[in-house]
């Protein structure tokens, strides 16, 4: 059969799985790699999205928690838990279902997209809704894991780590070869760290010439690695990336200085602003945190950081349909017709 069968099949020999480990999937990975045409315009190179959104829960995640619940599996859990801005508790959910376990879930009060929060639900998780952001939800899932029987399966858990890694293999396989820089969105950090590694792997084992520069953006009030320190009280529009203590923290820097890269911020009006260029322009329909790579793109094209002639890819993360809200904000509501073809065609222009 010709129908891709999920990253642990594709790339088994680069992950932490033996013949006999279970594997638990719903065939993630093997995302669509698309040429930007609009975005290579602007910034006089080759640039291309990684759209993750097209993950069979809408979001980068799937990649790593094939990993963690296939893992956890192994190791006879029975509840897996995590603390999650929406996608990762997505992505457990529908996971945990496939492998006949229990998900609990601790989001942050008010400020999960009402699609993720719709998939947790209907995926039937365990969801408490916790006073405090996500830094306080990853607290106190690391307490639970640690003193009742259940599986953490944050980033934290280094096996998610080996998942994310295969959507830089998957870049390299399409290109030919590493892009010159790489662009995403940062939160906990655990995916900056994930394509790192990837890119590492292939290089160390020639399968690609070079690494690419990592840069990450985080959102202005959610920029911790660009202040130098946690942020208490993170806020931004881009519920996804609203982390003030990244997990990942060291890991994000160290594949920034060992790339030659960058870490800098992008403001919730860029992120909008590239929301709707991706919408509008490209034909793809991201949620608001992943427009923070391509905002950063532009940003650093406007400072002058962007040579022409470079391949670049940005990865956006998350399917927009998670968040429609910030779609439909703004917009005008369509207008009430007749039944009438004179009518209609007048409104939409044609005549
Ligand atoms: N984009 C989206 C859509 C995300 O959901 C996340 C993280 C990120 C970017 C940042 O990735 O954390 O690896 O740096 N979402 C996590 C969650 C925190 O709970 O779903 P990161």
């Amino acid at each position: 059969t010709h129908q891709w069968r999920g990253i642990i099949e594709e790339y088994r020999d680069r992950l932490p799985v033996t013949a006999d480990t279970p594997v638990v999937t719903l065939r993630e990975g093997g995302t669509p790699l698309v040429p930007a045409q609009v975005l290579s315009e602007l910034t006089g190179c080759e640039v291309h999205l990684k759209v993750e959104g097209a993950n069979p829960t809408g979001s980068f995640k799937d990649r790593g928690m094939t990993m963690a619940i296939t893992r956890a599996k192994e190791e006879g859990a029975r509840a897996v838990i995590c603390a999650s801005t929406g996608n990762t508790s997505a992505s457990a959910a529908a996971y945990a279902v496939r492998a006949g376990m229990v998900c609990a879930v601790l989001v942050p009060q008010g400020k999960i997209a009402l699609g993720k929060m719709g998939q947790a639900l209907v995926h039937g998780a365990r969801i408490l809704q916790v006073d405090g952001n996500f830094d306080d939800c990853l607290t106190l899932a690391r307490g639970l894991s640690e003193n009742y029987p259940v599986a953490l399966v944050n980033s934290v858990n280094p096996v998610r780590i080996e998942g994310q890694k295969t959507a830089a293999f998957e870049i390299v396989d399409a290109l030919g070869d590493a892009p010159d820089i790489h662009v995403l969105p940062v939160g906990n950090a655990g995916n900056i760290t994930a394509y790192w590694r990837g890119y590492r792997e292939y290089a160390a084992d020639k399968v690609s010439t070079h690494n690419p520069r990592m840069w990450g953006f985080q959102a202005s009030g959610s920029a911790p690695i660009v202040r130098g320190e946690p942020v208490k009280e993170p806020h931004t529009i881009a519920t996804a990336i609203r982390i003030g203590n990244p997990a990942s923290w060291q890991y994000a820097e160290a594949a920034r200085d060992e790339s030659g890269g960058l870490i800098d911020e992008v403001t919730d009006r860029q992120i909008l602003a590239a929301y709707r260029m991706l919408a509008s322009r490209e034909g793809v329909f991201v949620e608001p945190a992943s427009a923070a790579s391509v905002a950063g793109l532009l940003k650093a094209a406007e400072l002058g950081l962007v040579d022409p002639g470079q391949k670049i890819v940005c990865t956006v993360t998350g399917n927009g349909l998670k968040d429609p809200d910030w779609a439909v904000a703004g917009a005008p509501q369509p207008l009430t017709v007749p039944v009438d073809a004179g009518v209609a065609a007048r409104e939409l222009g044609l005549v």
